[in-house]
Formats: C-alpha cells, sequence, structure tokens
C-alpha cells in the first residue's frame, strides 16, 4: 500500500444539487484525510489553459470550459493509501449513461459530460493537478475538514430531485420532442426544488445543460 493525494473537485452540477454535492462528497472523503477543502472560482482561462489543456480542440472542449466556469467548485486535496484509483472507481467511467449503476456518476450523473465531480486519474496528473491548483488556493485555515463536514450535514438533509428525472428531459431534448423553451423551463423549474443557489448560478447551470444536449443532438 502506498500513500497518495490526490485532487477533487465537485462541478457545478453538484454544486448546485446540494443533496447530490454532499452525498457524493460524503462517499469520495470516507476513510480519508482532508489536505484542503475551499470554494474556489479559478476562471475560464485557468480551466481552459491549466486544467483542461489536454482537451483543446476536441468538440466537447469549449462546452467543457463553460460547464465548469458555469459555478464556483468545491475543491479538495485528499491523502489515504492507495486512493487515486479507488476515488475513480468510486466515480464511475466519465459518461454518465455509460457508468456503472452503482457508480457516481452512474448514480448521479445526468448525461453526456453533466457527471457531478473531477478526481485526478493518475499520480502524475494528481501531482500535476496539485501544483497548479495551488494558484487557485488561498485559504490556509487549519479548519478544513470541519468546515467541508459542516457542508456535508447540512446539504445532506436537503431534498433531491431523481436524476432520471433530468435525463428524461434531456433525452426529451435530444430527440426534438420538446423545444428549447420548454427545455430551459423543466430544467429551472426542476434545480429550483433541490437548490439555494442564487437564480443566476442556476441560470448559467441551464445553459449547459441544454448545450450539453445539443452537444448529443
Ligand atoms: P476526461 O478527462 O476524459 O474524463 P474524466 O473526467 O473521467 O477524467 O474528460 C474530462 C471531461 O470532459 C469529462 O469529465 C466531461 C467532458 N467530456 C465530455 O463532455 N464528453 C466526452 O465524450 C468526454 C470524453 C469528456
Amino acid at each position: 500500500m502506498v500513500s497518495q493525494e490526490t485532487l477533487l473537485f465537485l462541478k457545478p452540477d453538484a454544486v448546485v444539487r446540494r443533496y447530490t454535492g454532499a452525498r457524493v462528497l460524503n462517499e469520495l472523503t470516507e476513510g480519508a484525510e482532508v489536505k484542503h477543502y475551499e470554494v474556489v472560482e479559478p476562471g475560464r482561462d485557468f480551466l481552459a489553459n491549466e486544467h483542461y489543456p489536454q482537451h483543446e480542440g476536441r468538440f466537447f472542449y469549449d462546452w467543457l470550459v463553460d460547464y465548469v466556469s458555469a459555478s464556483p467548485l468545491h475543491l479538495l486535496v485528499l491523502e489515504d493509501d492507495d486512493l487515486i484509483e479507488g476515488v475513480r472507481e468510486q466515480l464511475g467511467d466519465t459518461v454518465p449513461q455509460e457508468a456503472a449503476g452503482d457508480s457516481l456518476r452512474g448514480r448521479y450523473g445526468i448525461f453526456g459530460g453533466l457527471n457531478v465531480a473531477h478526481a485526478s486519474d493518475s499520480p502524475e496528473n494528481a501531482q500535476t493537478e496539485i501544483d497548479r491548483w495551488q494558484d487557485v488556493l488561498d485559504d490556509d485555515a487549519t479548519d478544513h475538514a470541519d468546515r467541508l463536514d459542516e457542508y456535508i450535514q447540512t446539504y445532506l438533509n436537503y431534498p433531491m430531485v431523481d436524476p432520471v428525472r433530468y435525463r428524461e428531459l434531456t433525452r426529451s431534448y435530444v430527440d426534438e420532442q420538446i423545444s428549447e423553451e420548454e427545455a430551459r423551463d423543466a430544467f429551472t423549474f426542476l434545480l429550483s426544488k433541490e437548490t439555494d443557489a442564487p437564480p443566476t448560478t442556476v441560470a448559467r447551470l441551464v445553459d449547459v445543460m441544454v448545450a450539453n444536449a445539443e452537444l448529443e443532438r
């Protein structure tokens, strides 16, 4: 067994869907040491050039940067034995509809790229990501684990909309059974049932939910 550090963050679909985010963090952090927890807004340039440069030119790249810029991110550095593979296993395959049904992305991911969280996928990438994100982190407090626990406990009691409803809605829009306006209104309505995020943040997430479906058309 070897002790490893990994970097992970909740993506906007799991930040706005409060219960989902709390649940994902609760499961991913179980047994690990929380070395850092901070709510950050890295900005589009950082995400495009420092976090996702390897995807530049791919069909989903611009959408991905819009998606991950849609809300503040809950970012963690964790340490535990053999952590990196274990976290990736818990998370499941990239695309939710292809992820194992009992994985976090299979249970809570929506569709296409809307897949709840990022986690480093190798020891090399974990080190690179932890180094690069140092430029974004500025909270030197020592109570990160307590603050994370407070966040998790607050939102584990929140209402949750069944992710199937988002998936069915996305599929209806991909198949052109509903208009863009209907899709927007329905996504906004579902999100309003399970968030206390500001309306501007919800609206940005709705934009990327619609654009995610359009990538599938
Ligand atoms: P990648 O690093 O391949 O996946 P992972 O997050 O599992 O390490 O891709 C980064 C993100 O890009 C992924 O989380 C969501 C988005 N993406 C898509 O939207 N569509 C795709 O087909 C792929 C491969 C990724």
